[in-house]
């Protein structure tokens, strides 16, 4: 069995809470797995170590094997990791094309002083960024509003730019936290289906999420945290019926 990402150990405190407490599981390459529990649980913090935007207290990240103790934010989706947000983070006043084409620029190596000339590498590389990021907003069926801003369109639609920013890149794994906030029933059912077509490209999955239905339709395996520890973990059929799970949820 492959691990795409095995997190060992994890502790992160701020000034005396746990938020992460002591957290391991992998994610197995191929599958889309849920990390679910209430608010304030440590979810997306853990997102945050993962992406390297926290510092941890202590344990490891692996991705492919490999330690990534040393890996900067900027560089993970050289490596292919790449996340959303739970804040949808879209720039006002950049269209839809230019704020999905942010996600691929963070993958080129053009420097400051390129841009600043313009000089044609930098021209090949915006054109590559372009096609990339068109090609995703058709992929997700939502191409036709490329070219409006963001304070033009429904929130469900931000979402799913978002997720484009995020796919652009094709990373190996994607980060998705919390897709669904925000979205009606419709827009879930087919975000839902939105996550299996990215999932059938082979693209590994990690998904925070608190709507109960996505998370039991589309996770092969799902772990469960509460005040920072994981208390569960395992097939969506047990998780659903465990004492732990259920208590964190409903018995406070
Ligand atoms: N930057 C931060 N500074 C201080 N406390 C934080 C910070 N980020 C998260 N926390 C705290 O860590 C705990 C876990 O938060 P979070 O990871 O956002 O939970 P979740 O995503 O599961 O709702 C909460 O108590 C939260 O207040
Ligand atoms: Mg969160």
């Amino acid at each position: 069995m492959d691990k795409i990402m095995s997190i060992e150990g994890i502790t992160k405190s701020f000034g005396g809470i746990k938020a992460v407490d002591n957290v391991s599981f992998f994610v197995k390459k191929g599958e889309i797995k849920a990390l679910i529990g209430p608010n304030g649980a440590g979810k997306t913090t853990l997102f945050n170590i993962i992406t390297k935007l926290y510092s941890k207290d202590s344990g490891k990240v692996f991705f492919m094997g490999k330690d990534t103790e040393n890996y900067k934010s900027y560089e993970l989706v050289k490596y292919g990791i790449s996340r959303t947000f739970q804040n949808i983070q879209l720039i006002d006043d950049m269209s839809i094309l230019e704020n999905v084409m942010l996600g691929y620029h963070i993958k080129t190596k053009t420097t400051a002083i390129d841009a600043f000339f313009s000089l044609p590498k930098n021209k090949k590389q915006e054109d590559k960024a372009k096609e990339k990021a068109m090609e995703t907003l058709k992929f997700l069926k939502i191409d036709s509003i490329s070219d409006k801003y963001p304070n033009e369109i429904p929130f469900g639609y931000k979402r799913l730019v978002e997720i484009a920013r995020a796919l652009c890149v094709q990373p190996e794994l994607l980060l998705l936290d919390e897709p669904a906030a925000g979205l009606n029933e419709s827009e879930t059912n087919k975000l839902l289906k939105t996550i299996f077509r990215i999932w059938e490209q082979g693209i590994s999955i990690l998904l925070i999420e608190h709507d109960m239905n996505l998370v039991m339709n589309c996770s092969h395996s799902i772990v469960v945290m509460d005040e920072g520890r994981k208390i569960a973990e395992g097939l969506p059929s047990y998780i659903q019926n465990d004492e732990r799970v259920l208590k964190a949820y409903f018995g406070k």
